[in-house]
């Protein structure tokens, strides 16, 4: 029998000028500003490990790494990432594709859709083909925000 989950997750930020501007492991060059975070702030990252942990019920980021723990200020999202991705694997599972729609009125992300790709795929080891980015303004509805939404189909490796 094939066995396929699937995860959902989201990560909102207020954005600041005073700080980069991190998505999918990727510092966007030239940002006006960055997301207020306890950690790098990468809204990409967090909702991909959320939406990991989510497909196979283990709940959520927070519970691993609570923002109120100073141990955790300012950790590299990437180390979250892994840690789920290692969780997705004890379950024998491993992401398959992964969907997400950043909501950013700016900067502009178009030109970084690939980079964005290649740096999330490498984390996840997916092809970039299997990593879709898609790109959302608010319209002006909230110039100060950052939001990411994920979806992630795993499959069970060992069936
Ligand atoms: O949100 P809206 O539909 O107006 O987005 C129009 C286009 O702008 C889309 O093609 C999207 O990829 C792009 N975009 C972008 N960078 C953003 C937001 C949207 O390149 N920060
Ligand atoms: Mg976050």
């Amino acid at each position: 029998m094939l066995a396929y989950r699937i995860g959902y997750g989201e990560d909102a930020h207020r954005l600041e000028a005073s700080r980069d501007l991190w998505l999918g492991g990727l510092k966007i060059p030239g940002s006006p500003h960055g997301a207020l975070a306890h950690s790098d702030g990468d809204a990409v990252l967090h909702a991909v490990a959320d939406a990991l942990l989510s497909g196979l019920a283990l709940g959520d980021i927070g519970q691993y790494y609570p923002d109120t723990d100073p141990a955790n200020a300012g950790l590299d999202s990437a180390t979250i990432l892994r840690r789920c991705l290692a969780l997705a694997r004890e379950q024998g599972y491993v992401p398959l594709n992964v969907a997400l729609v950043v909501t950013l009125d700016r900067p502009k992300l178009g030109a970084l859709r690939g980079d964005i790709a290649a740096s999330l795929a490498a984390l996840l080891e997916l092809d970039m083909a299997e990593v879709g980015v898609s790109f959302k303004t608010s319209e002006g509805l909230a110039p100060a925000h950052v939001q990411v939404r994920v979806t992630v189909l795993l499959g069970r490796v060992d069936v």
